[in-house]
């Protein structure tokens, strides 16, 4: 039967030594750039601002026909880099219903995102891109029109008896039902 020889101190204590270097260094080689990757990927954890209420436009300017009139939805906008004050982030149809009352549609065709027209003589919305056709009221109006849904409505109040405030939001287009798009 062997004994076993017992380690002198001082190669347990350089042993011990050695593993904590080691532990040192490999941590000094991961959190800097998990620290760098944090940097890097915080404007994706910035808040979007979609959804998020909008003054858009006043009811003045709107036609009291009813008549639907495109407007650019402007507000600012911040990354980790840069500040961007006024800046369009997309745009809507807006009509009114009747007096105090305002409608608003995304103008994106929920086929492919293409910005769709509206086509005041035939009271409707014609998508240039592969030509669906909606009606006033956002409603596909041809079935043989590709877009799989109506137009997306958006919500949209009167605040202060005058000035038009829009949620805007985008879509995912090729749907038959609207979900949101990050
Ligand atoms: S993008 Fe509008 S019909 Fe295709």
């Amino acid at each position: 039967m062997e004994n076993e020889t017992p380690q002198p101190p001082e190669t347990r204590r350089g042993f011990l030594t050695s593993f904590l270097a080691g532990i040192t260094a490999l941590l000094a080689g991961i959190i800097p750039p998990l620290a760098g990757l944090g940097v890097l990927l915080d404007p994706l954890r910035r808040k979007s601002t979609l959804g998020k209420a909008i003054r858009v436009t006043t009811l003045a300017a709107l036609p009291s026909d009813g008549v639907p009139r495109k407007f650019s939805v402007m507000t600012d906008r911040s990354d980790a880099w840069n500040q961007f004050r006024n800046v369009p982030i997309g745009a809507v149809y807006l009509r009114r219903t009747d007096e105090a009352t305002v409608e608003a549609f995304n103008v994106a065709c929920p086929h492919a995102g293409c910005f769709v027209d509206y086509r005041n003589e035939e009271k409707k919305y014609l998508c240039p891109c592969h030509n669906s056709r909606f009606n006033i009221d956002g409603s596909v109006q041809d079935p043989k029109s590709p877009s799989p849904r109506g137009l997306d409505s958006l919500v949209v109040e009167v605040r202060n008896g005058d000035e038009v405030w829009v949620q805007y939001q985008k879509f995912q287009a090729g749907h038959a039902e609207k979900h949101p798009a990050i």
